[in-house]
C-alpha cells in the first residue's frame, strides 16, 4: 500500500519545508517527475529505499514524522532527523552557542560566538546579556561589522549583518520570535563555505557552496550553487575538521559547514544533526545514487 501524504499544512513553520517539492526521482532516466503518491520528494526517497529493505514506512503528524517498523522495532526520522544520534548531541549541534562552547572548548576551530537573551529574560544567566546596548558594545569591538543570529535556526533565517547600532533592536525583535537565544558572531570575509556531511566518523559527501551575485548567505536556500570539492589536501584538512566536530559532539549523522576565510583560515560555521541534502540533489541530479546511499546506510544503521 502505498503511504498517505496528509491534506494539511505542516503544523511547525520552524522545520525545512521539504513539503513544497512534490517530485520523485527516475533512476533510469536521471531526471525529476511529480510524485503520484503526493509525497515530497525527500519522502519518497526514503520511500523507496524502505521499500527496498523491507521496512515498514508510516507518515505521521503531518508528514513530519516518519516510523519505520522492521521486525517489531520501531525507528523514526523527525523532519531531517535520524533516530541514530544521542538526542543531547542533537541537543547541542541545535543550539549554535552550545555547540561553540563544546568546540571551543577542545580547540576546534570555529567562528567566535556570544551569546545573549531577550530582554523580557531576567533570569541570572542572562544578566548583562539581555539589552541592545550589550550588542552594541559588541558590535563596537568588532569593527562595527557583525552578524546576529538565531541560536536556534536554519537555512539563513533570521542571519543578520549588524553595521550600525540602530538595526539592533529590530534584529534581535525578529530573532527573539523564533529562538530562545542569539548569538553574535564578528563578519567574516569568506572566500567559501564546505558542507560534510558525515555518518560515523566517515565523510559521504563534501561540496562547495558559493553564493549567486548579491546574495552574502552561502545557504542553497537563499541562492547558492553547490559543486564538487576536486582538491584532494583541501578535502582531507576539512574532513579532519568536521570529523573532530562529530567525534567531539559525539554525533554519529550529521552535516558540519567549514567556511574558508580571506585569511585562509579555516573554521566551522555550524554543525547540523538534521541532513539535508535535498537542494544540493536538485542541482545535481547525477548524485542520486550516492545520496541515496547515504539515507539507506543511515536508516540501516537505526536497527543494527
Ligand atoms: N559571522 C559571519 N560572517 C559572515 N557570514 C556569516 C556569518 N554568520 C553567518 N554567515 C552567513 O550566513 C549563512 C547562514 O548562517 P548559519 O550560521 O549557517 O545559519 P543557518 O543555520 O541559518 O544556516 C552562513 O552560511 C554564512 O554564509
Ligand atoms: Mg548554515
Amino acid at each position: 500500500m502505498k503511504p498517505q501524504s496528509s491534506k494539511f499544512k505542516p503544523r511547525n513553520t520552524h522545520l525545512p519545508d521539504f513539503h513544497n517539492d512534490f517530485q520523485l526521482f527516475d533512476d533510469k532516466n536521471q531526471t525529476f517527475f511529480p510524485h503520484e503518491t503526493g509525497l515530497s520528494f525527500y519522502c519518497s526517497i526514503l520511500y523507496q529505499i524502505c521499500q527496498e529493505e523491507n521496512i515498514d514506512f508510516v507518515l505521521l503528524s503531518d508528514d513530519w514524522l516518519i516510523k519505520l517498523t522492521q521486525n517489531h522495532q520501531n525507528r523514526y526520522i523527525f523532519g531531517y532527523k535520524f533516530g541514530i544520534n544521542d538526542q543531547t548531541a542533537g541537543q547541542i549541534a541545535d543550539d549554535k552557542y552550545a555547540t561553540y562552547d563544546a568546540l571551543r572548548h577542545v580547540n576546534i576551530p570555529i567562528i567566535e560566538h556570544a551569546v545573549c537573551y531577550d530582554k523580557t529574560n531576567k533570569k541570572p544567566y542572562a544578566k548583562n546579556r539581555n539589552t541592545a546596548s550589550y550588542v552594541a558594545e559588541y558590535l563596537h569591538a568588532h569593527a562595527d561589522h557583525i552578524v546576529l543570529k538565531p541560536s536556534a535556526g536554519t537555512c539563513g533565517q533570521g542571519v543578520q549583518q549588524i553595521t550600525r547600532e540602530l538595526e539592533i533592536p529590530y534584529a534581535l525583535e525578529k530573532i527573539f520570535h523564533q529562538s530562545f537565544s542569539a548569538v553574535m558572531c564578528p563578519f567574516y570575509h569568506i572566500l567559501a563555505e564546505y558542507r560534510i556531511v558525515i555518518l560515523d566518523n566517515l565523510p559521504r559527501l563534501i561540496y562547495k557552496k558559493t553564493p549567486t551575485a548579491n546574495q552574502w548567505k552561502f545557504n542553497l536556500k537563499t541562492g547558492a550553487l553547490a559543486e564538487d570539492v576536486q582538491d584532494e589536501d583541501l578535502k582531507q584538512k576539512i574532513t579532519q575538521i568536521a570529523i573532530a566536530a562529530a567525534q567531539t559532539l559525539n554525533l554519529r549523522f550529521c552535516s558540519v559547514d567549514i567556511i574558508e576565510t580571506t585569511a585562509h583560515d579555516f573554521l566551522i560555521m555550524e554543525v547540523n544533526s538534521g541532513v539535508m541534502i535535498r537542494r544540493f540533489l536538485k542541482q545535481h541530479p547525477e548524485k542520486y545514487p550516492l545520496v541515496k546511499q547515504i539515507y539507506r546506510d543511515a536508516i540501516l544503521k537505526m536497527f543494527v
